[in-house]
């Protein structure tokens, strides 16, 4: 290591993997956004906590800003390292090291891949709920940092719900145990609920307590063509009604265009210009009557103008890869994401205006709709068109982003959903929080990490 700052550090932590290998340093200097050149310091890989904690104690000490890094799969530049920052990856960190059966509890190390905690769940006949098509690559570590959502919030709620215990080495290296997988515990400020959602600008997860829940009964799938926006929440307000509904996610038909021209099977003869993919339970006859009912009326209401139904897995699967794939399909064309909430009440009124903003402001350009419609989240990727700079490309998005902003804000809305607000949404943080609350924010901050070293430049 000749940076004589990585040097006091491998003196520090002797045992402590750093890497300075360039083809390191752009791996783990960048997510999903692709938007910054990644320039980190060195990576570190620490696998235990007291090399996490050693490794923030040489930061305040060098003035080096930390990143921490899960499977960066993030679409905010939440865990861009772009300034000569030191990447701390939590890859080594990556067991399960404990499973309670009386408390239904998962304790995990926070590399750990989604995917492995619901294996490690499903293996004592429970589920850990929170899902999302990242689940091979992203890591709880991030899921709590962002409170990630996904595609059964409508009945699980997001990753803050699941979280009975946390510990954190702050930005000043101290170890909390956050609440312990108590379930009830009144005592003062829940600060697990602070780390949560934080985006690593106050600490570093290094161990998480998980609740887990019964799995539900059999489901199936039912993917149903919609012929006009303003059907979507009727037939959505219906299926809450008649169905108990795991997951309600939609999609356009540019979405469906392009998940079909990435491989994935045709579902009808016809286009249409919404889908609809539903997820119920079935746990007997009368329920599938309930929802063959249910399809029957929206059909009869002309709500709905297709359908099909899985019969088996394998097509329940097939039908969720036209929702899944999308973000993989729409990767090569460098889309710029939008990621909007608004109350559940509030989407039609909201999509009807923002689709009168978006067709005035991209007339020429492809813009793919999907999303989590069942909990008022809303997806927006607008493909850069061939050829045009991407740095003209983002200034005309922001642009645009600027003018949705005004529409969220008519509407109640916020800016980011799911996604984070990382290096991506900060221009509008200001338009979801007040000032006051911005500058309760800062203070924070600067309690937890005085020295300002935690994730520098993201989220404030
Ligand atoms: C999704 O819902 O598929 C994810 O939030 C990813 C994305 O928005 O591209
Ligand atoms: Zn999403």
């Amino acid at each position: 290591m000749t940076d004589p700052r990585l040097a006091e550090l491998a003196r520090l932590l002797p045992d402590l993997k750093l890497s300075t290998e360039p083809g390191d340093l752009e791996h783990h200097g960048r997510d999903w956004t692709r938007r910054w050149t990644p320039a980190p310091l060195a990576i570190a890989y620490p696998a235990t906590v007291a090399e996490v904690q050693g490794i923030v104690r040489w930061a305040n000490g060098q003035g080096v800003g930390l990143v921490p890094s899960g499977g960066r799969t993030g679409l905010s530049g939440g865990a861009v390292a772009a300034h000569g920052e030191l990447v701390v990856t939590l890859d080594r960190m990556n067991r399960v090291l404990d499973f309670d059966p009386i408390d239904r509890t998962l304790t995990v190390q926070p590399g750990i891949a989604l995917e492995a905690v619901h294996n490690a769940a499903r293996e004592h006949s429970l589920i850990y709920p929170v899902d999302f098509a990242a689940r091979g690559s992203c890591q709880i570590g991030g899921n709590i940092a962002t409170n990630a959502g996904g595609i059964r919030v409508i009945r699980y709620g997001n990753t803050r719900q699941w979280v009975a215990g946390l510990k954190v080495v702050t930005g000043t290296g101290e170890l909390l145990d956050l609440n312990r997988g108590l379930v009830k515990n009144a005592s003062g400020y829940d600060f697990r609920h602070l780390v949560i959602g934080s985006e690593g600008t106050l600490g570093i997860v290094v161990e998480a307590t998980l609740s887990l829940t019964s799995p539900p009964p059999p489901s199936q799938v039912m993917l149903l063509a919609i012929p006009a926006m303003d059907a979507l929440m009727k037939v959505f307000a219906e299926a809450r009604h008649s169905l108990s509904l795991g997951a309600f996610e939609f999609f356009t038909d540019r979405a469906l265009h392009h998940v079909v021209a990435h491989g994935a099977r045709r579902p009808f003869e016809e286009d249409h210009p919404f889908y609809v993919v539903a997820e119920f339970d079935v746990p007997d006859a009368a329920a599938e009557a309930a929802a063959l009912a249910f399809f029957e009326f929206c059909l009869g209401e002309g709500w709905v103008v297709d359908g099909v139904i899985s019969s088996s897995e394998a097509q329940a699967a097939s039908l969720w890869r036209l929702r899944e794939g999308i973000t993989e399909s729409l990767a090569p064309h460098k889309p710029y994401k939008n990621d909007v909430s608004v109350r559940i009440s509030a989407v039609p009124a909201f999509m009807a205006d923002m689709q009168t903003l978006l067709a005035a402001e991209y007339p020429d350009v492809d813009v793919v709709w999907f999303g989590h419609i069942g909990d008022g989240n809303l997806h927006i990727n607008v493909l850069k068109p061939e050829g045009l700079d991407n740095a003209v490309f983002v200034a005309q998005c922001e642009h645009v982003t600027s003018l949705l902003v005004d529409t969220l804000h008519r509407h109640g809305g916020s800016i980011s959903a799911e996604h984070g607000i990382g290096l991506v949404k900060k221009p509008w943080l200001g338009s979801v929080r007040s000032e006051a609350e911005i500058a309760l924010m800062r203070g924070i901050k600067a309690v937890w990490d005085p020295n300002g070293i935690m994730n520098p430049g993201k989220l404030l």
